[in-house]
């Protein structure tokens, strides 16, 4: 400390990062300013967020009076304070969400099966029945009653839940039989079954690298959480390649030369409801030697003639190494996968810690998933209403003047630019109106890109329709009327 001001900022790789630290740090970061850091399993945190992902560059020592170190004399009040104090590091990262608009409040709902997109909101005055817009049960399979029944059956034959992880319990059938059928549903020579599709990207993704030595994973900027995890379980070299840029991603694999390299991505981008240009990422690899992996959750089910995505509807799936996908979007039920050859399969079988230290998928789920997906593979129905109902949700909107963010998918972002004004807009749009669309708010997408997103469904009717439009102009309206500021967002 200089004369009692302020010390001179350090350069943050002088910042000590061991569990010695007890004491907090400053460190600054510069989306956020100087923040108090702590430091956990080596790496910086504060209440909320792991420091690192925010990019810190400078760092203080702690400031006189944020220490506490107790003395022998006031050991047991320290304690307590301690004691006290925790609680208030939970508070105190709440409070910042509640300031900057993005705490996150559930509401309370009843699907109601046979009649999506309905369901009950317990309101604080009561129940109500209110239309869900934004669910991902995409095509309402998680109602299909083949599928709610093979749950039942299979329930009733062979109970809940799955016993333990697959190295205790052993394969229960239905699963056995889930992981052909979506082997052949990509057309590869096997699957491999997790609990959710984020577990399946964390596990896959940080296995496959993992043993690919001296691996290179370049991963698209936009990533879902779950991929970004896997690359970083992996602890592998990574390079990110701007969103969908062909050029940027040439860049990157030629100036890695010939080190084994991995490329992950996804199909459809699930805020923007762009799609990836697989067939071309496919071309980059062959010519660089790069191994792809390709995240298709929100197009399973969806996309090509039998729901295996956007790689078969582009006739690439193919060329792809790895596919992953979800059983808890389109098909309706719960869990994740990955699709690829033997080798790949059975390596992440017996490697991945995400697969073996965990309890098995149960029966029931593995059955309703199984007919879910072979249904998909067949009926054109849900996919034809659900393009159907989009084109006809995007016609309106845009004809009303609302918004929306152009892309080919099923995704309608509405596009607000606002937290707090996100979080009104959904607010009025559920009491007033009973309609419930999930305001999407940051980190979810970058600050000032905060939006409504819609997802229309084959069961979403003309008239559901009509009520959302009818229901948004008079949102919109009573916003702009009630704060002179607000403009529709643009
Ligand atoms: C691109 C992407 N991958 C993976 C996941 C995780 O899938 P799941 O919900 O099955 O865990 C999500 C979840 O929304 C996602 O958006």
């Amino acid at each position: 400390m200089d004369g009692g001001g302020w010390p001179k900022p350090r350069k943050i790789e002088s910042a000590p990062r061991d569990e010695s630290c007890r004491t907090p740090l400053l460190v600054f970061c510069a989306e956020r300013g100087w923040q108090t850091a702590r430091v956990f399993e080596n790496k910086w945190v504060d209440s909320a967020t792991m420091l690192e992902e925010l990019s810190p560059t400078h760092w203080l020592p702690t400031p006189p009076g944020m220490q506490t170190r107790p003395t022998a004399r006031n050991g047991m009040a320290h304690r307590q304070r301690a004691r006290a104090g925790y609680e208030g590091f939970f508070l105190d990262a709440l409070e910042h969400l509640r300031t900057e608009q993005r705490y996150r409040v559930f509401a309370d709902l009843e699907r109601v099966a046979g009649r999506f997109p309905a369901a009950i909101w317990h309101s604080p005055q009561g129940e109500r029945e209110i239309t869900v817009w934004c669910s991902n049960d995409y095509l309402g399979m998680g109602q299909h009653p083949d599928v709610v029944q093979a749950m039942v059956r299979t329930a009733v034959r062979m109970g809940t839940g799955a016993g333990g992880t697959r190295n205790i319990s052993g394969n229960s059938h239905p699963v056995v039989e889930l992981e052909r059928e979506l082997a052949d549903l990509h057309d590869k020579e096997a699957a491999l079954v997790f609990s959710s599709g984020y577990v399946s990207n964390q596990a896959g993704i940080s296995t496959i690298a993992k043993l690919i030595p001296d691996c290179l994973i370049l991963s698209d900027a936009e990533n879902h959480n779950s991929m970004i995890e896997g690359v970083r379980q992996s602890g592998c070299d990574k390079a990110i390649f701007r969103h969908n840029d062909l050029a940027h991603l040439e860049e990157l694999l030629a100036r890695a030369g010939h080190r084994p390299k991995l490329i992950v991505f996804e199909s459809v981008y699930s805020m923007d409801g762009d799609i990836a240009p697989i067939g071309a990422i496919c071309d980059l690899a062959r010519r660089h030697g790069a191994m792809t992996y390709l995240d298709e959750v929100h197009a399973v089910g969806m996309y090509g003639p039998r729901g295996g995505g956007i790689a078969e509807r582009d006739g690439v799936m193919h060329r792809v190494d790895v596919i992953e996908g979800t059983l808890g979007k389109a098909f309706g039920t719960v869990g994740g996968y990955i699709a690829a050859s033997h080798a790949v399969v059975d390596a992440v079988r017996s490697f991945a810690p995400g697969f073996i230290f965990t309890t098995a998928m149960p029966p029931a789920v593995a059955a309703a998933a199984l007919v879910s997906v072979s249904h998909l593979k067949r009926s054109q129905w849900e996919r034809q209403g659900q393009r159907r109902q989009v084109a006809r949700v995007k016609a309106e909107l845009t004809q009303a003047g609302f918004p929306i963010l152009e892309n080919a998918t099923h995704i309608v972002p509405l596009m607000v630019r606002d937290a707090a004004r996100c979080k009104t807009i959904a607010d009025r749009l559920l009491e007033r109106h009973g309609i419930y669309i999930q305001p999407i708010n940051y980190p979810t997408v970058p600050r000032g890109t905060e939006r409504l997103r819609i997802t229309p469904s084959p069961l979403h009717t003309d008239e559901h329709i009509a009520a959302l439009t009818r229901a948004l102009i008079e949102v919109w309206g009573a916003l702009e009327v009630s704060s002179g500021h607000l403009q529709a967002a643009e």
